[in-house]
């Protein structure tokens, strides 16, 4: 091999080696349940929590920090620091959530999110942490109260939640699904569309941001409330609902309620 060969092939080895490196350190934020665990002394352990930041209080972006920020955030951070891992949030459509954590893309997932038998399917899921009931949100003065009073009506629904699920279910609506509940507000306020359905806590804050719309709390059907989903037989699972314990038991969680649910 001439001069120029040499040069061309220890490029591409010092090349191959930069990219080994990079690559290395790429996965450094440990999709596999901090697998970081193992690495080098006081290197720091990641897991990225995969979020639709469109739901306050759970989570949202802060628009003065461009921060994710929310109850879903705190809990998921107090509980990164009791187990030694720092959390970075990653913000995706709902719809594609479970998805992204399927291909590791993301290490959990914690979205206001229900565990459902469909999702059971493919995740496991931490205890409940928090309780919430639907409701309709409509413009002021509609005054639907069920299901049934939105029979052939234009429903708005974040697509692949349990909402949309109810919606579809009840038969006899117009279920129209959209990637981002702000995108549905506004569909309310434009009139295109004649209500949503839409989770009690999260329905507050967007009603109260917007007085020309109004909700009606909902009887629940099937599941309820939020809960933290891994991977199939995920070792975090356990770690996870033994500091959502003790944050039960020690009144940290009740402070997160308060602090979130009951501002203002
Ligand atoms: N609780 C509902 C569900 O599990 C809706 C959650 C939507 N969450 C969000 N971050 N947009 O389907």
């Amino acid at each position: 091999m001439g001069g120029l060969g040499k040069m061309k092939k220890w490029m591409s080895i010092t090349l191959v080696s930069i990219l080994a490196a990079a690559m290395l350190s790429a996965c450094g934020s440990d999709k596999n349940e901090g697998n970081n665990a193992g690495g080098a002394a006081g290197e720091e352990k990641v897991l990225i929590m995969g979020t639709s930041a469109d739901y306050p209080p759970y989570e949202d972006i802060d628009v003065a920090t461009n921060e994710i920020v929310g109850f879903d955030v705190d809990i998921a951070n107090y509980i990164g620091d009791k187990l030694g891992y720092k959390i970075e949030v990653q913000n995706l459509d709902f719809d594609g959530l479970l998805a992204a954590m399927s291909s590791d893309k993301v290490d959990f997932v914690m979205a206001g999110m229900t565990p459902t038998p469909e999702r059971k399917k493919n995740a496991e899921f931490t205890d409940i942490y928090f309780d919430a009931k639907n409701t309709i949100v409509t413009k002021k003065g509609s005054g639907f109260k069920s299901l049934e009073e939105l029979a052939g009506k234009k429903v708005g629904v974040q697509l692949g939640s349990i909402q949309e699920s109810a919606a579809t279910d009840a038969g006899n609506l117009e279920v129209v699904p959209l990637g981002k509940i702000p995108e549905i507000i506004q569909e309310i306020k434009s009139g295109r569309l004649d209500a949503a359905i839409i989770e009690d806590t999260v329905a507050t804050g967007y009603v109260a941001a917007n007085d020309d719309l109004e909700f009606n709390t909902i009887p629940n059907e099937g599941e309820s409330g939020s809960a933290i989903a891994f991977p199939k037989d995920s070792k975090l699972v356990k770690d996870f609902n033994d500091v959502l314990k003790e944050m039960k038991d020690s009144g940290k969680m009740d402070e997160l309620v308060k602090k979130w649910f009951e501002k203002k």
